[in-house]
């Protein structure tokens, strides 16, 4: 295979297959070094990235709840509160609209 071609083949892979840590970076805003102080310490913060597709305000607010209650997240209240807003603003979506109906067809 050409050497070019090899190279933009590599580099295809790896920007679709981001596994570093290192490479994990959550957008800037108020509250970001408290997610990363206090979100890193257990897993990774791809997990913040990962549910963002689906977290509204009030569902991030209870995930940072059971971090705190149900894992022992040693998280002060204030700092809460910070991250959570953090959270619902760079990686929520707004409450959402009524679920629509599944049932019937
Ligand atoms: C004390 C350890 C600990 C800390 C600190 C922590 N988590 Fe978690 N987190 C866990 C565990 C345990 C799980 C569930 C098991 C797993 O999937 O790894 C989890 C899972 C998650 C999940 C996946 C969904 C779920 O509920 O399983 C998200 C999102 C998450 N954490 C976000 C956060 C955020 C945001 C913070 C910072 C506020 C945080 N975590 C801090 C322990 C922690």
């Amino acid at each position: 295979m050409p050497r070019i071609l090899l190279l933009a083949s590599l580099l295809l892979v790896s920007s679709a297959a981001v596994a570093d840590e290192d490479a994990i970076k959550l957008k800037a805003g108020p509250g970001h070094d408290q997610v990363l102080q206090n979100c890193a310490v257990c897993h990774s913060l791809d997990y913040v990235r990962m549910n963002a597709t689906f977290m509204t305000p009030q569902v991030w607010d209870a995930e940072v709840q059971k971090m705190i209650k149900a894992y022992g997240a040693p998280i002060e209240a204030g700092d809460a509160k910070i991250i959570t807003d953090y959270l619902a603003t760079q990686y929520g979506v707004p409450a959402p609209a009524p679920a629509p109906a599944k049932a019937g067809n």
